[in-house]
């Protein structure tokens, strides 16, 4: 929080003393009892249970569920929903080029103008939105290759649909349950950039596709959902452990950030990022690509220790959720897309928690510019 401002050019002396924290940094701006971003003690809990022991004896449907109601059934399911022809029509009119993401927005706000959604979000909406969204986004995967789309498999969750319905296959039974456990590990975090967009669009009434498009558009961000790719790159740019110690110097020497480092929150590991390389070390194939992000990580931490002193910088989620996604046989370009997918149930348990005690959000602005002048004759 701060008191001084910047005055811009032409301005008069600020009066406005009021405290003013760049980013809302430090503000609390939101009482929620949905999910714990505990960063000093690197702990995430949904509804308070702990995110590791979630991917351990959870599923997606599960999680999803205990976010929107409170109540733990490990029985829960989720199964894809197929797309309308009105949604497959506006898929085919992107230009193959067409991000993933802008993809996936388009999808949900064709969705809602065919559901017409009524306030107040509920559950039943909730549900029905995360169930359609892997379906619509393995449609765009589809037809950006030239290839059709096709129907879901609705006796899978939503993991195992994504996979079917993006290759057309049968999906691997492990490769279902590895971007299940992605899924919960990705569900919720807190009152970051997309779940504050999400929340804010929900106080002013408006309905769930609405958020969520905005939500995605925050997420598109490379600051909030980009980092997995670029993970997968510098891994492949460093190629072997040996080359790592000199390739983060110079990284960091050009002042450049190491992805899948650091974070706004957590000053611990990332349990996240525990919990991931836990389900990427439990796939057989990717044990080369693992060996060397181990490796690298390592010198990784012990550099930015050394460049970087009095800083925290650990392990975030996006380094690991790189190996998983790679191992499931996502393309990179899919990577935030997917992510997005994961936090569907996050986002829409945060629009259901917000319009029960709605109010609108609307924070206060410093003006800096300025003050009565008269237009030149
Ligand atoms: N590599 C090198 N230096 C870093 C890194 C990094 N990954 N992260 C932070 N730093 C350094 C900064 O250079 C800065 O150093 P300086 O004070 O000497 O200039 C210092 O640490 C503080 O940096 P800030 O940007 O103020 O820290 P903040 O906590 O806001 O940054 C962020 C968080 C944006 C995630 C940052 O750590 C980063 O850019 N990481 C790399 C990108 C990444 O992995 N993003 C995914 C985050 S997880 C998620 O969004 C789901």
């Amino acid at each position: 929080m701060t008191n001084q401002t910047t005055t811009a050019p032409g301005a008069t002396a600020p009066t406005d003393e009021r405290p003013y924290s760049p980013g809302l940094e430090g503000v609390v701006a939101a009482e929620s009892s949905i999910g714990l971003v505990d960063g000093k003690n690197g702990r995430l809990l949904y509804r308070g249970y702990p995110i590791g022991q979630l991917v351990e004896r959870g599923s997606y449907a599960a999680v999803a569920e205990l976010l929107w109601t409170g109540e733990w059934n490990p029985g829960a399911q989720l199964h894809p929903s197929p797309i309308s022809d009105g949604v497959v029509t506006a898929l085919r009119q992107l230009p193959r080029t067409a991000s993933p993401m802008d993809a996936l927005r388009t999808a949900v706000s064709v969705w809602g103008a065919e559901q017409n959604l009524p306030w107040i979000p509920d559950v039943e909406q909730a549900r029905a939105l995360t169930s359609f969204s892997p379906s619509a986004l393995a449609a765009f995967g589809r037809l950006r290759q030239g290839l059709d789309p096709v129907a879901p498999d609705l006796s899978l969750d939503l993991a195992g649909g994504f996979l079917q319905q993006l290759t057309g296959a049968d999906p691997d039974p492990a490769a279902a349950r590895a971007l299940d456990a992605y899924f919960i590990v990705g569900a919720e975090h807190g009152l970051n950039a997309s779940t504050f967009t999400a929340r804010v669009i929900t106080g002013t009434r408006s309905d769930l596709a609405s958020a969520i498009c905005g939500a995605i558009g925050a997420l598109k961000g490379p600051l909030h959902g980009g980092a997995p790719a670029e993970v997968a790159n510098q891994l492949h740019e460093i190629g072997s452990p040996e080359r790592a110690e000199q390739w983060v110097r110079d990284a960091i020497g050009r002042g450049e950030r190491i992805m899948g480092f650091g974070h706004r929150v957590y000053r611990a590991y990332d349990p996240r990022a525990a919990a991931l390389r836990h389900v990427a070390e439990g796939m057989a194939h990717m044990a080369e690509w693992l060996s060397l992000a181990v490796q690298v990580e390592d010198v990784v931490l012990r550099v930015l220790e050394e460049l970087k002193p009095g800083r925290i910088i650990k392990t975030n989620v996006e380094y690991y959720a790189a190996a998983v996604l790679q191992g499931v046989g996502l393309p990179p370009e899919v990577f935030p897309a997917t992510f997005a997918l994961a936090r569907h149930a996050g986002w829409t348990a945060h629009c259901i928690e917000q319009a029960a005690a709605n109010k609108l959000i609307r924070p206060d602005m410093r003006y800096i510019g300025p003050k009565d002048r008269d237009l030149p004759a």
